[in-house]
């Protein structure tokens, strides 16, 4: 049943009619979307590649430059996400996105209507195609779920019987039709954002904003949310554009990330690949958490010049972690090495590794050979130093 207003998902367009002109369905019009629905249940009517632009936007508060232009794109579809630290500019980015925050210079393109040439009364509608998903949920507590849910088409002036069978497909969709009628102070931290999810979804929103929406939630709740998110974005073709601070966020269900500091970005690209290969000391420092590092016990052993053994770091992803990298190495520089830490992850499928490897002896030449080989297969090869005797 969530057909219904699925269909509607991508339209009107925003040079359309407001939909507050359209608030006045009759139950002919209401059956008509049911029949259509059963016909073709997941008709999308993309209208576009983009569904937000951003050129050049700069945003200062006194001496600090909250946005120093960024240009950024959201394709239609996509879950992008946005990491920062604190203070890095990304709440000021969504308000700008919102119309909430009017940028000192650049432009917001939204569908591909600039929403700083609208009015505040023309933005009203453009608002209602953006759903927002907050932090702290933002429920009302005096009133249920379901009412909840449904408040965004009231605002609307859609019909009681509408606003009821949405909020009913909708809590259906995030798993709480049994909570329909309880209020908010008797739901878990997990439950109240799923009520906040199905309320962002109610007008259709062409783009979903997510504003650290796990943040508050514990491990387990928040994978269950961001699978919920992931499974509105597969299967209902929504786009979706992810704040956070945490990269754990971006490598579950992010499909690409620009990587926001100081207010400009400064690393943006598929999420597999810029957590493969991060060009910036910001993302890195952001990846320190899940990435592999040199653990501390023999980062602190390290010794520049001759040693034992010699300490490489070996970074390979995609086609060329799939390969028999390490036995192939043995066949073609012969000598013993071992694997001292690290190992293949996948992100969006795709296999990304680090591997700190122990070469034994300190022949320059054969250390060439190893370090050639590795690299002629694609993969990064740094040399960290060498350990005096076993680690
Ligand atoms: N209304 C304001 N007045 C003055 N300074 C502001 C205002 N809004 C934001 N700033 C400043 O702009 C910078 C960016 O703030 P912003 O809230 O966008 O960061 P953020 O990335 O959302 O941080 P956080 O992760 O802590 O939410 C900060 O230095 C902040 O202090
Ligand atoms: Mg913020």
């Amino acid at each position: 049943m969530i057909g219904a207003w699925l269909a509607e998902m991508d339209g009107p367009r925003l040079s359309g009619p407001p939909s507050r002109l359209r608030g006045t369905e009759t139950d002919r019009e209401m059956n008509q979307h049911v029949t259509a629905e059963r016909a073709d249940p997941v008709r999308i009517q993309p209208t576009g590649r983009e569904v937000v632009r951003l050129v050049g936007l700069k945003r200062r508060f006194g001496a600090t430059a909250a946005l120093d232009g960024v240009s950024l794109t959201v394709r239609r579809g996509e879950i992008l996400g946005i990491i920062g630290r604190s203070g890095a500019g990304k709440s000021t980015l969504i308000r700008c996105l919102n119309g909430l925050e009017r940028p000192d210079s650049g432009a917001v393109f939204i569908e591909d209507r600039e929403i700083g040439r609208l009015s505040e009364r023309e933005l009203q509608p453009l608002r209602r195609r953006i759903g927002m998903v907050f932090q702290h949920f933002n429920l009302l507590s005096a009133k249920t779920v379901e009412e909840n849910v449904a408040l965004p088409l009231k605002i609307e002036g859609r019909p009681r019987a509408e606003r009821l069978a949405r909020a009913a497909e909708l809590l259906q969709l995030v798993g709480l039709s049994e909570k329909a009628n309880a209020y908010p102070a008797s739901l878990s931290g997990g439950q109240k954002q799923r009520v906040g999810i199905a309320r962002a979804l109610a007008a259709r929103p062409a783009l979903l904003l997510s504003d650290e929406a796990t943040s508050a939630l514990d491990p387990e709740t928040t994978r269950s949310i961001l699978a919920l998110l992931k499974d509105i974005n597969s299967r209902l073709g929504l786009t979706i554009l992810l704040i956070t601070h945490e990269m754990e966020v971006i490598r579950s269900i992010a499909d690409r990330v620009a990587v926001i500091d100081a207010g400009r970005i400064v690393e943006e690209g598929a999420v597999w690949q810029v957590f493969a290969n991060p060009k910036s000391e910001i993302t890195r420092s952001l990846l320190g958490g899940i990435r592999p590092q040199l653990p501390p016990e023999i980062a602190s052993q390290l010794i520049a010049g001759e040693g034992a053994e010699t300490i490489l770091r070996i970074d390979v992803a995609g086609e060329a972690a799939r390969g028999a990298l390490l036995s192939d190495l043995a066949v073609a520089a012969p000598g013993r090495f071992r694997l001292v830490h690290g190992g293949v992850d996948h992100v969006q499928g795709q296999p990304v590794g680090t591997l700190f490897l122990a070469v034994a002896g300190a022949e320059a030449a054969h250390l060439a050979r190893v370090t050639t080989f590795l690299k002629d297969r694609g993969a990064r090869v740094e040399v960290l130093g060498h350990v005096a005797g076993p680690v």
